[in-house]
């Protein structure tokens, strides 16, 4: 879908559908809505009036205009009470508007920026939040099915429309913002949507390949036997139950000056987790071909800066393999001997996501970084503690925590703290090497954590555990059922942040 924007009033616009954002409970119209009730008879007004469309946050109502308007037909979308609109109340709009454009067959919309007058954000930040609730609201995965009536609907222009000409520049800067990040999470979602069986650790290596084409970013892939070299027990422990290659994938992005110190990112790439010795019950097992969201929000965030240009240098890291229980496989009781030289006793083989970051995290120590992020599908106690709609975060630095907070509430991603006390190491101690793979029942996720916080060393650092938030049981507004790639447009929005764009 290409998006556009250009200066226009809503009553001189030709297009199949005009998309018209009302709020709830308002008494009196803007000029521009009053515009178009006249030219249709009144009809917005007896809609309103007869309590057929109250403007009611997602409610939606078609017209055909009947050659009344130069649009043939306008799409009235509720935002709700005018004091309760947000960005992401925005998103939600713009994502079931796009739903009814598509599924009415029509090929291009045109909608003014929503909420100007309600919201303290700048025109550019709502034209970014249009286009990603748009483009989202439009995602779907269809790759593995032979017949598919839906395809030929099928969206090609956005336009967005400002109210004034001065708005033009900055709203299309705030556009490809959207695009990027949009485009960014569509990527992941399709990555974690692929099974296994071909998403594998090697076809990630493609992934990333693609990426470093297009944009030229540098890629490095260490193998197994850079692995062995190096010393990353922990990719080489939770490799051996597999067939499939174990890869540890590097990009670098540099859009500051070389010297430049770097933001390092690493992302858990498992591309299947079986649990290995420690098998994981069938029920809902295949979820877990999902379990690579955080390496795949890293790649598209890899992508996002580079097509934008940040003027930042970035890291991505994705150790990346598959966790299966094979006849060679790391046994509950195996120690492993991790990059950093520290030692760890395997007491649950289910959890491997924290031995694969560890060497991630001690590699990542190699380029010096600014700052560090990880962000993981990392634990089952973050879904019991946090349900659906908050992403984990830990970390030793409070400002970078309090930016990635700001990012998050921006982004409609939000992240929660929790804390990383010393006191929950105890739970860690190991009869026999530096510390175990797992805590015990209370605080899952801290002890995750707090595991991860013994290999980054001093370098400012936060941890995002995506487990609550990767995969969406429901359908929403802008968010399909499955892999949500939730984190992607955080970590996007956060580097647009430190780039002061
Ligand atoms: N990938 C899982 C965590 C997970 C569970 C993510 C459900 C998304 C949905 C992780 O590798 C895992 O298995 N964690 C274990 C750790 C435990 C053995 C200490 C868990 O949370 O059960
Ligand atoms: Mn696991
Ligand atoms: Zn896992």
């Amino acid at each position: 879908m290409k998006c556009q924007v250009k200066e226009s009033q809503l009553a001189q616009e030709a297009t199949d559908v005009l998309v018209v954002g009302v709020y709830e409970g308002e008494s009196t119209w803007s000029k521009a809505h009053q515009a178009l009730d006249q030219a249709l008879g009144g009809q917005l007004r007896e809609l309103k009036n007869n309590g057929e469309f109250s403007g009611k946050n997602q409610q939606s109502a078609l017209i055909h205009t009947r050659k009344a308007l130069p649009a043939q037909r306008i799409l009235l979308m509720g935002l709700g009470k005018k004091g309760e609109v947000t960005l992401d109340r925005i998103r939600q709009a713009m994502g079931t508007a796009f739903k009814n454009v598509r599924q009415i067959g029509a090929h291009a919309f045109s909608v003014p920026v929503f909420g100007t007058d309600a919201l303290k954000a700048p025109a550019s930040d709502i034209a970014q939040a249009m286009v990603e609730g748009a483009i989202l609201g439009g995602y779907r995965f269809t790759h593995y099915r032979s017949e598919n009536e839906e395809s030929s609907k099928d969206v090609r222009t956005m336009t967005l429309l400002a109210n004034r000409a001065n708005q033009v520049s900055a709203m299309k800067s705030g556009v490809r913002r959207g695009e990027a990040s949009a485009n960014a999470t569509w990527f992941a979602r399709d990555l974690c949507n692929h099974p296994a069986n071909v998403m594998t650790p090697s076809r990630v290596v493609q992934e990333a390949q693609n990426i470093a084409k297009e944009f030229s970013v540098k890629l490095t892939v260490l193998e197994r036997k850079d692995q062995q070299k190096l010393g990353m027990g922990g990719m080489l422990g939770v490799s051996r139950g597999s067939q499939e290659p174990p890869k540890f994938i590097v990009l670098e992005y540099t859009g500051a000056k070389k010297k430049e110190r770097p933001v390092v990112l690493v992302g858990k790439t498992i591309t299947f987790d079986s649990g290995g010795i420690s098998l994981k019950p069938s029920e809902n097992m295949e979820q877990m071909k999902a379990d690579m969201t955080g390496g795949a929000e890293v790649l598209g965030t890899v992508r996002a800066a580079a097509q934008l240009r940040l003027p930042l240098n970035i890291v991505g890291i994705l150790p990346a393999t598959e966790n299966m229980p094979g006849g060679r496989a790391t046994k509950p009781g195996d120690i492993l001997r991790m990059l950093n030289g520290k030692t760890v006793e395997v007491q649950n083989t289910d959890a491997e996501g924290r031995l694969i970051l560890a060497d991630g995290l001690a590699y990542a120590a190699r380029f010096n970084p600014r700052c560090l992020v990880d962000i993981a599908t990392l634990t089952g106690a973050c879904i019991i503690a946090l349900g659906q709609f908050a992403i984990g975060m830990m970390g030793n630095d409070d400002a970078l925590k309090a930016d990635l907070k700001k990012a998050g509430e921006q982004a409609g991603e939000r992240v929660w703290e929790m804390p990383l006390w010393e006191e929950y190491f105890e739970q860690l101690k190991s009869d026999v090497a530096d510390m175990r793979n797992i805590g015990g029942r209370g605080g899952g996720m801290i002890t995750a954590g707090m595991f991860l916080s013994k290999f980054v060393g001093d370098c400012p650092w936060v941890h995002l555990d995506i487990a609550s938030t990767d995969w969406s049981s429901s359908e929403r507004p802008y968010i399909g059922k499955g892999p949500t790639a939730i984190g992607t447009r955080l970590l996007v929005q956060w580097l647009i942040n430190r780039a002061g764009r």
